[in-house]
């Protein structure tokens, strides 16, 4: 963006992470941040120092009442809105057909459901605003099967993408924007927490020295959020393994 400073911000799952690196780098730009996670403890954290501009919501982005608070509250105490950022999200990794309807079910919440619900609630504010970004972290899986085994996961970020594709085409001309991160390999608590996690660990030890870290990919996301075209790839790697993956 031309400048963060004072740009009113909403970010799901700052507690870990790209969201947390994101975080930091919002509020040593002077933006006013609303964070939301389930560990509130390590919002408070990120927050403590930036009281005016900081706000720490502990909840769980699945709930409807926590996604209206978290607009509401940054609605009361700073009057507008002007970025939204559906960070949040968690992985699975695991045999297609091992996955259950309980597990697709709730992954889609997380990764599908809770971002388009979310941008439904900031819509309003911002349309009226004629002005808004909505940032929507997805992932090179929203592209590309880029692994085996993790189908459920490429799903819900192609889904993610198709919608990102569908609203920017539909808010053409009413001056709030859309873009689609797509990350790869980034060293962040995602191959530790994400359902399938241990199965999947020595796969992820192979890529270690490859990945990207938080902080790299956060500042690709924010040093490009002006520029045009809806697929954001946050640093070179994951862009060269796009192209890579496309040739195959
Ligand atoms: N790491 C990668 O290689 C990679 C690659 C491509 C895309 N991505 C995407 O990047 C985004 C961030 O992932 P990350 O790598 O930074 O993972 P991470 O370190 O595990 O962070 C995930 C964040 O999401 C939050 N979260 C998860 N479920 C939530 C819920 N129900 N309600 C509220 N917050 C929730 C977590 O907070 P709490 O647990 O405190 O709630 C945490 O802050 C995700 O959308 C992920 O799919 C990651």
């Amino acid at each position: 963006m031309a400048s963060l400073e004072g740009q009113v911000i909403l970010l799901s799952g700052a507690s870990s992470g790209i969201g947390a690196a994101l975080a930091r780098l919002l509020l040593q730009s002077g933006s006013r941040v609303a964070m939301l996670a389930r560990r509130g403890e390590r919002l408070k954290v990120l927050a403590a120092g930036h009281p005016q501009t900081s706000l720490a919501l502990t909840g769980d982005i699945t709930r409807p009442q926590d996604r209206k608070a978290l607009v509401e509250a940054a609605t009361e105490r700073w009057g507008r809105l002007d970025v939204l950022i559906n960070n949040a999200g968690v992985g699975h990794y695991g045999d297609v057909l091992e996955a259950n309807e309980q597990a697709w079910r709730e992954l889609f919440e997380i990764n599908f459901f809770a971002p388009v619900l979310l941008a439904r609630e900031v819509l309003p504010v911002m349309l009226a605003q004629k002005q808004g970004l909505i940032v929507n972290i997805a992932s090179i899986g929203a592209l590309v099967a880029h692994s085996d085994k993790v189908t459920p996961y490429v799903a819900s970020k192609h889904a993610l993408l198709g919608f990102s594709r569908g609203l920017a085409k539909d808010l053409a001309g009413s001056g709030v924007r859309v873009k689609a991160v797509c990350p790869h390999l980034t060293a962040t608590e995602f191959f530790e927490v994400s359902p399938g996690a241990a199965a999947m660990a020595p796969e992820v030890a192979k890529y270690r020295s490859y990945m990207d870290t938080p902080g790299e990919v956060a500042q690709g996301i924010l040093d490009q959020l002006d520029d045009d075209g809806l697929v954001l790839f946050p640093t070179e790697k994951p862009q060269a393994a796009y192209q890579k993956m496309r040739e195959l």
